[in-house]
């Protein structure tokens, strides 16, 4: 559950658990070990991880060796209260306990025990081998380059649950991406709350310098980050857009509210102008650029005339797409004791407007791509598999500006058979959706890091 650094965590909760003799199945009653890692950004999330808890009960019952082990943020904020609430759970394991969690578990295959390991530290635990958190057939991969939060952004959770931002050392980073290339992974997305910070508190390199190491390495052909904190957002990380040609264009820089006023309680620490201004650099710098967002709608105070400015804003950036969400009270942040709640209904409301505002300007920008060429990293099939008889299948990538493309193409084609997965292509966009794009193949990269003379050329 959660954001990306969560599921980063869980591919590395897998691969730790392998050499252990665990491996993945499909069937909960299968399941010898049930870890939930769990997210607590909003009320729903933690409600989420609850309520499936709730349900193991039935498991357990069937099978008395059944391991139950809660990880994650609402493992962190919620410590051992969760053994008192959930008698189905085992191991509780907050956000810094990963590395000691093979041994909990072996500790729990031969003890009738309940653990809690909550302990958070002030660096990083770096395995000895980097773990290589990817599976047969992927093309993308995460990789978190710093952990925890520093800018108690007055509604959030996340430095709570996570601790103190601690960036890890960047040989290590560029050692696992190298790996991970090895593995065939193409594309990286570099993992962090704020990665904009990256590296400043312990005077490593900067983030950019970072980015044009991580375009250095030779099988890597995509590079993608988030999130961005817009105050952090420094020049040279905007010139990296015009310098690294594997990165990609596109910038996940949320805003969370358009109006000043409501900026400054959220504990922001820039203004809705200075937010213009570095949209403003991003999109000299790469005018083709994505943009895409974050946005609390009904945070406590937020006035109508707050919230026109936010959609006032919306069509000034123009967004590609947006993550929107109704603000919701968490446990010992600041703005829960804040006063002026915005109703239920309000909030709905004001989401309602917001987001109908959002699909006109995403479904415009796609249809203004229909003609235009388009360079797709192949991630695989698409699941709309089409059963038709002339062998042709629908494929999915994705642009470098981050939009969904399908096409269709023969599985078997006189390149040895060999699946168009991993594989760059140049797609002609013929249709525009709300939520991805429909093209015809033109130009298909004949094999991995292929010399371009040999491409397919499609009539
Ligand atoms: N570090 C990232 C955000 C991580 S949380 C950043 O600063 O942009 C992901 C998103 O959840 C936030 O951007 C925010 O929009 C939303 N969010 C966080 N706390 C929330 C709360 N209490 N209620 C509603 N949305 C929240
Ligand atoms: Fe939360 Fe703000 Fe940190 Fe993002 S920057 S994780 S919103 S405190
Ligand atoms: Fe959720 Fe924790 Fe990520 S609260 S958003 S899983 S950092």
């Amino acid at each position: 559950m959660g954001c990306q650094m969560n599921v980063y965590d869980s591919y590395r909760i897998a691969a730790m658990l392998k050499p252990m003799g665990y491996s993945e199945t499909s069937s909960w009653e299968n399941a010898d070990l049930i870890i939930l890692n769990t997210c607590t950004i909003r009320q729903k999330a933690e409600q989420k991880a609850f309520s499936f808890l709730g349900r193991l009960g039935k498991l357990k019952k069937k099978n008395s060796n059944l391991i139950v082990a809660v990880g994650g943020c609402v493992a962190q904020q919620e410590k051992e209260q969760i053994l008192d609430r959930m008698p189905v759970v085992d191991l509780v394991f907050g956000t810094h306990a990963l590395s000691r969690l093979c041994e909990h578990v072996y500790h729990l295959e031969t003890c009738d025990d309940r653990i809690v390991d909550v302990t958070m530290s002030e660096s990083v635990h770096e395995p000895d081998i980097p773990v290589d958190v990817s599976k047969p057939g992927d093309v993308k991969a995460f990789v978190t380059i710093m952990q925890g939060c520093d800018n108690f952004c007055t509604y959030c959770v996340v430095p709570y649950v996570r601790g103190r931002e601690i960036s890890r050392q960047p040989d290590k980073i560029i050692e696992e991406i190298k790996m991970l290339a090895n593995s065939n992974i193409r594309e990286i997305t570099l993992l962090g709350q704020n990665v904009n910070s990256y590296g400043i508190k312990q005077k490593l390199c900067s983030f950019a310098e970072l980015i044009h190491r991580v375009n250095d390495i030779e099988d890597i052909v995509r590079i993608r980050f988030t999130t961005s904190h817009p105050k952090d957002l420094s020049d040279e990380l905007i010139d990296a857009f015009g310098q690294c040609h594997k990165l990609c264009h596109h910038i996940h820089l949320p805003v969370q509210a358009g109006s000043d006023r409501v900026l400054k309680r959220m504990n922001r620490k820039y203004s809705r102008d200075e937010y213009i201004r570095k949209v403003n650099r991003l999109k000299a710098v790469c005018p083709d650029i994505a943009i895409t967002s974050d946005i609390i709608v009904g945070f406590p105070g937020e006035t109508k005339q707050d919230f026109i400015q936010t959609l006032d804003l919306i069509e000034k950036v123009g967004y590609d797409s947006l993550y929107a969400f109704k603000y919701s009270d968490r446990p010992n942040v600041p703005a829960t004791r804040f006063s002026n709640k915005v109703s239920e209904p309000e909030k709905s409301e004001r989401l309602k407007q917001l987001l109908t505002l959002q699909e006109k300007l995403t479904l415009k920008k796609h249809k203004d791509m229909v003609g235009t060429t388009e360079q797709i990293l192949v991630e695989g099939l698409s699941k709309k598999q089409a059963s038709d008889s002339h062998k042709q299948y629908h494929w999915t990538g994705r642009t470098s500006t981050n939009k969904a493309v399908n096409f269709s193409f023969p599985i078997h084609h006189k390149d040895n058979g060999a699946p168009l997965t991993g594989r760059l292509v140049n797609v002609k966009i013929i249709k525009a959706f709300s939520h991805s794009l429909w093209g015809k193949p033109v130009d298909i990269e004949s094999e991995r890091m292929s010399s371009k003379g040999d491409n397919y050329h499609a009539a």
